[in-house]
């Protein structure tokens, strides 16, 4: 371990945790917390950059673009990321800048995971409309059907968009319902992973768990729309020109029309890979059943969303981008746990020049090809 001394200077965009906040102050880091929960200005973050710091930590929130990197220019040495995602970041500009950036992979694959897993049973069973039925004190009489039934998720078809880690774990999770998985992803070479879930789907059956031999099987995009009772997006968010397969607005008035008529849209990803617009029309018209919501195009989700409107209230659920919301995930300062360990340790390893000083090589720097 390195002794404290360093003398390093950090801005914090955002308390990442006081645990984690002590751990780098107690090896002689000079750490300044942006005090409030909402985000600061870029002009703020600016102003900190050219004041002269070593290290910035930032969330999902924050802009980090050239002029960042430019009021960091020979002093700025990390931009340590508190998320897994970091459309937030222009890569190309880091790179330019030769600065490196982390992020906080793998911690949080498990809760992000559980958290989509939840939201699809979550708005299939009616969970929000039933327990404000009981708040509200309109619970009449038991009925077979009246006021409203929900949709079962066992044995239903599930596709998965996205095969990384969080659609992996996903994946994993649902078969557990004795579900047909359906799975897309035009990047990833899914077909180790389809093989694995259907070995562990003929297990299932072969030891009496599942009543039905499920199937995994990797199908087109569209295939996947067609066929689905519940399509669970687990892609980064992909801008036009960022890469041949843009994921923005991947889900749009057409690919909504592709879904089955009583299917659910389940979003952990990022907002913009949904149209909201076009998904609360759908909703409305009848052409999915509902979605449920974790990401928006804009966060905090705004007054006058579409997503908002009470006619569609009962089918739609949102949540406060809260999918990697646990405890342990969130705050733990262990580097295998939470993000807030992973996150510090990720700057630790620039700032104290670990792994022989070379990003390339460190394990949670996302531009390595900046450094090869
Ligand atoms: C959350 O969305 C993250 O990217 O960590």
């Amino acid at each position: 371990m390195a002794a404290p001394s360093s003398g390093f200077r950090v801005f914090a965009t955002c308390n990442i945790g006081d645990a984690a906040v002590q751990l780098l102050r107690d090896r002689g880091y000079e750490v300044e917390v942006y005090p409030q929960a909402s985000a600061p200005a870029k002009s703020v973050i600016i102003e900190k950059v050219r004041s002269g710091i070593d290290g910035l930590i930032t969330t999902l929130r924050d802009p980090i673009d050239a002029e960042v990197f430019e009021a960091g220019r020979g002093t700025l040495k990390v931009v340590a990321q508190d998320a897994v995602g970091f459309d937030n970041i222009n890569r190309e500009d880091a790179n330019r800048a030769r600065i490196p950036f982390t992020h906080t992979a793998d911690v949080l694959t498990e809760a992000t995971a559980e958290f989509a897993f939840f939201m699809l049973g979550c708005v299939a069973r009616k969970l929000y409309p039933s327990e404000r039925l009981v708040r509200e004190n309109r619970w009449g009489a038991w009925h077979p059907f009246l006021p409203f039934l929900g949709d079962e998720v066992t044995g239903k078809t599930v596709g998965v968009v996205g095969l990384g880690r969080i659609g992996e774990a996903f994946a994993k999770k649902v078969v557990a319902m004795d579900v047909d998985l359906l799975c897309y992803d035009p990047l990833a070479n899914a077909q180790p992973l389809i093989l694995r879930l259907q070995q562990l789907t003929e297990l299932r059956f072969r030891l009496g768990f599942s009543k039905k031999h499920h199937s995994a099987t990797q199908v087109s995009f569209a295939e996947l729309l067609e066929r689905s009772d519940f399509v669970s997006l687990h892609v980064p968010l992909l801008r036009p020109g960022e890469a041949d397969t843009p994921t923005f607005h991947l889900m749009n008035e057409q690919t909504l029309r592709q879904m089955r008529r009583g299917a659910y849209l389940i979003n952990t990803s990022r907002g913009p890979v949904v149209d909201e617009a076009a998904l609360a029309a759908a909703i409305k018209a009848g052409t999915i059943a509902g979605a449920a919501l974790d990401v928006f195009e804009q966060e905090p989700l705004p007054s006058n969303s579409p997503l908002r409107d009470t006619a569609i209230e009962d089918r739609v659920r949102l949540f406060h981008h809260f999918a990697s919301g646990g405890r342990q995930t969130r705050l733990s300062t262990d580097p295998n746990q939470g993000m807030a360990g992973r996150c510090a340790q990720a700057l630790i390893d620039v700032l104290e020049g670990n792994y022989g000083g070379n990003p390339a090589t460190m394990p949670y720097v996302v531009n390595k090809e900046a450094f090869r």
